[in-house]
């Protein structure tokens, strides 16, 4: 080969390599965009198993007459099954494999690609949480700890119930409402579209961990309230499992 030529063919393949590796690294930028914020602490990474449908920790027909047995059965079997479906079906060869859910919810953003995983990792964790936070022969009103937060909060449990009440049946389509406390210990009530929750912390408004939360979706009262909403949430006021969500408090706030 002429030496100009072998010269030519030589910065040519030089150049093809070189633009190769800048696009690989641009797919690689890319797909990493989901990836963890650099403030973030480390996800823990150690989930060996598939997402699995918690077991009621009571009969489907225990919340009766409050929350009916065959609304139970479809919203637990059927709804809350397919979240875990789809979340195992979302997050196969992604950067969350492995990832536990609060590590993936801390860290899923609002884009297209994470779309799948926000929405059935959301409604995975929204859903656990909601049948914790029931019990049959529950209801009455919070005490301890958290009584007094809510009272320095909000005035009163009244005050706080009221203004609960009306964030879950301000949210327009389906969503959730939620009483939380923030970064600074102070309680907050708030509201997310869809399965959205305060631990995803690149979607939400305010960000805070969940003490409390209403599912306001028409799958979880429709069979039982039709269009009734407020009749559906003035019936969960009679199923919150108040040492459950105590309990909640007292971890977030002392750990
Ligand atoms: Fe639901």
């Amino acid at each position: 080969m002429e030496k100009r030529t072998f010269l030519k063919s030589t910065l040519f393949l030089g150049v093809a390599a070189a633009s190769s590796a800048f696009l690989n690294a641009c797919k690689s930028a890319a797909k990493s965009t989901t990836a963890a914020a650099p403030a973030l602490p480390a996800p823990k990474m150690r989930r060996s198993k598939p997402f699995e449908l918690p077991a009621l920790a009571y009969a489907a027909d225990a919340l009766e007459p409050h929350f009916d047995k065959m609304t139970m059965e479809i919203h637990h079997g059927k709804h809350h099954q397919a979240y875990v479906n789809n979340l195992n079906d979302a997050v196969k060869e992604t950067v969350y494999a492995d990832y536990e859910l609060e590590d993936i919810l801390l860290r899923i953003s609002t884009s297209d690609a994470d779309k799948k995983i926000r929405n059935n990792g959301g409604g995975h964790w929204n859903h656990t949480f909601f049948w914790q936070t029931l019990a049959p022969n529950a209801g009455g009103a919070p005490s301890g700890d958290l009584a007094a937060a809510i009272n320095a909060s909000f005035g009163s449990y009244d005050k706080f119930k009221e203004q609960y009440t009306n964030a879950a049946k301000s949210v327009f389509g389906s969503g959730w409402a939620w009483l939380c406390i923030g970064k600074d210990k102070s309680l907050f009530i708030s509201t997310t579209p869809n399965q959205d929750n305060p631990l995803m912390l690149q979607v939400v408004k305010q960000n805070g961990t969940p003490l409390l939360g209403l599912d306001v979706w028409e799958h979880a009262y429709y069979l039982k309230y039709q269009n009734k909403r407020p009749d559906y949430i003035a019936a969960f006021y009679n199923l919150i499992n108040w040492n459950e969500v105590n309990n909640r408090y007292k971890k977030a706030m002392f750990g």
